[in-house]
């Protein structure tokens, strides 16, 4: 493996294509140290075997839609650890519990190469699905992880070089929920008040074919949301509470949720599982890969109330391919309140305290680890684009250590739109944003941003730098970094990091 600081600047996507395949090929030479070879002789708690596979699915009316699927069978494991949405092209729900040993053997049906990456979850290199990782047609890849995330909304999709987008807007992808007795005990709305929300927008043609377009440098935006994978999805309530898990799962499309009668919406929690407490915010920034947890109290509402979730108007989100554009007002799903029935709705004031980071915990306070969000005719990270392999001296981890990093989004007029960063590995906190925050178009987005917590991608929005403060711990070995704009991820704004003791 070289260190080297690669001078990729301008090298053409042909060539990008050529690594993808020595990569599939050389794969088996990377050897981190054997972090997947001691799974090899214990037994795991939950053993399932998961497909992709291109099926056709009836999403609009009138002909059926060719897409990706991801299915999966239960081999071993609680009965409750795999569940499918019904008429939804997203992927069987996958619930694990904190401690279980996992293993997910992925079968690769589809006619083209492709890599399952399980997003926000800290595996090892092996389980992680690196395009490194990347499954031949017929072939498949075993995942074997420990699960060691808190409880929390997480997430399954495709990641393979350079048809990421292609592949997660076709259909592959589906929600990965993480249990632990302790969240039990709060006595938040669970089982069927327990909700998930995954939000996407599609763009079909005349015939109702998946539409992808690469062809701008702001990302593919779609005009049809579907909602769990679902068209015209509608959500019916009762006069009780519910928790809502929200995954902005577009390609592109920054959201700006919202209750269109005025109600705010009260976070419970973030990428990474609960917040101390909750917190009320008038709208939820939300950049592709990132969760929510939401509480929603409709027990005040006479029976009949219909409101909606929106997505709110926004600025400076940047120009992107398609429309509506970037930043328009949308209409997500209807919430009716159908069924009316007494209940003792029930919001904890402390959800699950946690150790809080600050700037002068961190080894290197004062001199962040820098990001640079930069473009030379193609997104770039500190000016080179992704490498299969390869990585700089200033993408070298070591482990163990309380970091204070900066990602730096302050391109020149013209360049400038907003990116969700995301790494791979373990979750982060956000520790600071600056920027020109005293704008008046910064006021459309302000009030949105959750940075209490715990994540895996940060938006960082027009103009801004954010600071975040992260410690790896536990795994050695290659792990991506990259924009959640799947476009963007594509045309080589990602990176890996190389994590050592
Ligand atoms: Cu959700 Cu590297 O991705
Ligand atoms: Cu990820
Ligand atoms: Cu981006």
């Amino acid at each position: 493996m070289s260190i080297r600081k690669g001078d990729l600047v301008g090298r053409s996507p042909i060539t990008r294509r050529e690594a993808l395949k020595w990569g599939a090929a050389g794969a088996g030479a990377l050897a981190f140290g054997g972090v997947a070879s001691a799974f090899q002789t214990k037994s795991f708690d939950v053993h399932i075997r998961l497909f992709a596979s291109p099926v056709e699915a009836q999403i609009l009316a009138g002909p059926t839609t060719s897409i990706y699927q991801y299915t999966a069978r239960l081999l071993k494991g609680p009965k409750g650890t795999l569940k499918s949405l019904p008429g939804s092209i997203l992927g069987p729900i996958i619930r694990l519990k904190r401690g279980q040993r996992v293993k997910i053997e992925f079968v690769n049906g589809l006619a083209e190469p492709t890599v399952t990456h399980f997003h926000g979850l800290h595996v090892p290199f092996a389980a992680d699905g690196h395009p490194l990782n990347t499954v031949a047609p017929g072939g498949s890849w075993s995942h074997e992880f420990t699960v060691m995330n808190r409880a929390g909304t997480y997430w399954y999709h495709a990641h393979t070089d350079m048809r990421t987008g292609f592949q997660v807007n076709k259909g592959l992808a589906g929600l990965l929920i993480v249990e632990e007795d302790t969240e039990r005990w709060l006595k938040l709305p669970s089982g069927s008040n327990d909700i998930p929300v995954v939000i996407q927008d599609k763009r079909f043609s005349a015939s109702n074919q998946i539409l992808h377009s690469t062809g701008s440098q702001s990302g593919h935006l779609g005009n049809t949301i579907l909602i769990n994978g679902v068209a015209g999805a509608a959500l019916s309530v009762g006069t009780t509470d519910y928790r809502l898990r929200f995954l902005n799962g577009c390609n592109a499309r920054i959201l700006k949720l919202a209750w269109s009668n005025g109600m705010p919406m009260t976070v419970l929690g973030t990428d990474g599982g609960l917040l101390e407490s909750p917190v009320e915010h008038p709208y939820l920034m939300l950049g592709p890969g990132e969760r929510r947890d939401v509480y929603v109290d409709c027990s005040g509402y006479p029976e009949g109330t219909v409101f909606q979730l929106v997505s709110e108007a926004f600025q400076k989100g940047g120009a992107g391919s398609g429309t509506p554009a970037q930043g328009s007002h949308m209409s997500l799903m209807n919430v009716s309140v159908d069924y009316a029935f007494a209940s003792s709705p029930f919001l904890p004031s402390t959800l699950r305290p946690y150790t809080k980071w600050s700037k002068g915990d961190t080894v290197n306070q004062g001199n962040p680890r820098v990001f640079g969000l930069e473009y030379m005719g193609m997104w770039t990270i500190n000016g080179n684009v992704f490498e299969l392999n390869n990585y700089t001296n200033d993408e070298m981890i070591q482990l163990n250590q309380l970091e204070l990093w900066q990602i730096r989004n302050d391109l020149p007029q013209g360049f400038e739109q907003p990116h969700p960063i995301h790494f791979h590995g373990p979750q982060f906190q956000i520790v600071e944003r600056t920027g020109d925050l005293e704008s008046a178009w910064y006021d459309t987005v302000r009030e949105g941003f959750v940075d209490d917590g715990w994540h895996d991608t940060v938006l960082a929005f027009t103009g801004e730098r954010v600071e975040i403060a992260t410690k790896w711990t536990d795994y050695q070995g290659l792990f991506l970094y990259h924009c959640h704009n799947l476009e963007h991820e594509d045309m080589g704004m990602m990176r890996n990091l190389f994590v050592h003791a």
